[in-house]
């Protein structure tokens, strides 16, 4: 009996090695796929296309038995699969994550082929017309990121994939690289064709040893059908900050992952002072099947000037945590409600911070926003990387107010002032505004005493001011998005939770 169980490392954590170990023990002949993507339903194991998750190894004998309470019926029926309008993760659950033989029987290669028909220009071409935008967060056209490295006269040329996940609730790209690391290297290739480039690398985070050993087997495997274009892994050393394109491109480069300031834009000097192509993975990703299926295929979906799928990720204090990937335009209201089945706690959702740590936390209120670029930022949010952390009424905001402020103090780079001193200001700020209403308390003793020349306390008003002027401070004098994009969280919080501050007005829930 041939049994599929995911070797993607949440599925590993989960315990699939010991369920895949018990059925192979109990004979079956087990084959390691990449993920469906339905994190609570790990360990999932598929027998002729009918699930059963999430097993324990005591699990198998009922399952062969066919008398499991575990089984989910066909896999591809079930509605958070259904639903989905998979592109970039069209192989998921489907294909063994190393096999070229999988890769190439299931599409793979064609949008290399077709890119190498149609030349450069046509190729990039094709990837403005789809309206293919950042999947970092920024959402730039990576058409016009790709004119721009294409018209510039160098002879050497770089495409560089970022895959230096940081967010909170992301896992998308480390899925693809975990799950369909060809797609990626195919997606860089046909990059490096249309730029003129002959080298890339991709520059992976530390904390994704699975992901860093798939892709380097990946890009062995594969060398042959790249060529003339030359691959290599570039593994981080664990800061956020490198997930910002000039800081990563330091890293590369050996040195302190300290930002530069732009200009020069990367695309005419980036990697090595060379021009380079900086996307994050899915941006690549999302290439070969633009190639392959043709830009208005891709422009067909979408919503305003987002066309084409995201891959969103849900996480935290939800039921069903995972991949879903959905054309742009879907609300927020349905992702966490209706895909994601509300809180695990079962409890009132209060928040979803949208965009990871220097997204907004938006109240039920905001649950109509479509996702999409321009939606979320005239709500004063961001969909950054699409990864979304509900948490339910037992939240205390002032509390994730704080914590963005003290992730920013630990992972500023240090190169400006608003981030560097304005963040530690941050958190000591907000100590003393908690402290009023007894929240945290144990922390205040420990805080240093107000260094100017006024005689006794500030009000609480003239403390929120302060922490909003502060904020607007770092919004608008920081040199990247770490210090410019931490306000988000922290006025967000103000704005629709003011009483979690302990001042007056109305939640907005
Ligand atoms: P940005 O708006 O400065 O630039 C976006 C991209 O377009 C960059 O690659 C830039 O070099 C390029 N670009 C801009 N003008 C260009 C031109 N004329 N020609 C060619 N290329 C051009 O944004 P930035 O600072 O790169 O990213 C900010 C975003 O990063 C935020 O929206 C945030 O959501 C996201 N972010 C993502 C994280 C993650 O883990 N994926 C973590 C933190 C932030
Ligand atoms: Fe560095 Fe922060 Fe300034 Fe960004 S905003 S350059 S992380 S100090």
């Amino acid at each position: 009996l041939g049994v599929r169980i995911s070797d993607d490392a949440l599925a590993i954590a989960c315990g699939a090695d010991d369920v895949a170990a018990a059925f192979a023990r109990a004979g079956c002949t087990v084959e390691r796929v990449s993920s469906w993507g339905m994190h609570w339903l790990e360990p999932l194991a598929e027998i002729d296309g009918m699930g059963f998750g999430p097993l324990e190894p005591d699990d198998i004998a009922a399952v062969l038995a066919g008398t499991s309470p575990k089984a989910i019926g066909r896999i591809e029926d079930h509605p958070f699969i259904a639903r989905q309008q998979r592109f970039t993760f069209a192989r998921a659950g489907k294909t063994r994550p190393l096999s070229l033989d999988d890769y190439a029987a299931t599409g793979g290669w064609q949008g290399l082929e077709k890119a190498r028909l149609l030349g450069p220009e046509a190729t990039i071409a094709e990837v403005t017309q789809s309206g293919l935008r950042g999947r970092g967060g920024a959402g730039f056209p990576a058409g016009i990121k790709w004119t721009t490295v294409a018209r510039a006269g160098a002879a050497q040329k770089y495409v560089v994939c970022n895959a230096d996940e940081g967010d909170s609730a992301t896992f998308a790209d480390r899925m693809v690289m975990e799950g369909d690391p060809f797609m990626l290297i195919e997606g860089m290739a046909i990059a490096a064709l249309a730029v003129g480039a002959t080298r890339g690398y991709v520059y992976i985070r530390s904390e994704y040893p699975h992901a860093i050993a798939k892709m380097q087997a990946a890009i062995r495997a594969s060398a042959h059908l790249v060529q003339p274009f030359v691959l290599e892994v570039r593994v981080g050393a664990g800061a956020y900050v490198c997930g910002e394109e000039t800081s990563l491109l330091n890293s590369l480069e050996g040195k302190r992952g300290e930002v530069r300031a732009k200009p020069p834009l990367p695309a005419l000097e980036g990697l090595f002072g060379k021009p380079t192509v900086v996307n994050n993975v899915l941006t690549l990703a999302a290439v070969p099947w633009i190639l392959a299926n043709g830009a208005q295929a891709y422009a067909d979906v979408g919503f305003g000037r987002s066309r084409g799928t995201m891959p969103v990720q849900l996480a935290g204090n939800v039921r069903h945590g995972g991949l879903f990937e959905v054309g742009f335009g879907i609300t927020l209201g349905e992702l966490v409600n209706e895909i994601g089945g509300g809180t695990a706690s079962g409890r009132p959702v209060r928040a979803v911070q949208v965009g990871g740590p220097l997204g907004a936390y938006h109240p039920p209120a905001d649950f109509h926003l479509p996702f999409d670029y321009e939606a979320f930022a005239a709500a004063d949010g961001l969909i950054g990387h699409a990864g979304l952390t509900v948490f339910d009424d037992s939240a205390d905001m002032s509390a994730q107010a704080r914590f963005a402020m003290s992730f920013c103090a630990a992972e500023s780079c240090g190169k400006c002032t608003p981030c560097r001193i304005g963040s530690t200001r941050g958190v000591e700020l907000i100590d003393r505004i908690r402290a009023r209403s007894g929240r945290g308390a144990d922390r205040v003793e420990t805080l240093p005493q107000m260094h100017n020349a006024r005689k006794g306390p500030r009000s609480l008003a003239e403390e929120i001011t302060l922490l909003e002027d502060l904020c607007e401070t770092m919004k608008f004098g920081s040199l990247c998005a770490l210090g410019g994009f931490t306000p988000y969280p922290v006025l967000s919080a103000l704005k629709h939770w003011p009483q979690d501050f302990g001042a007056a007005g109305q939640a907005q829930e």
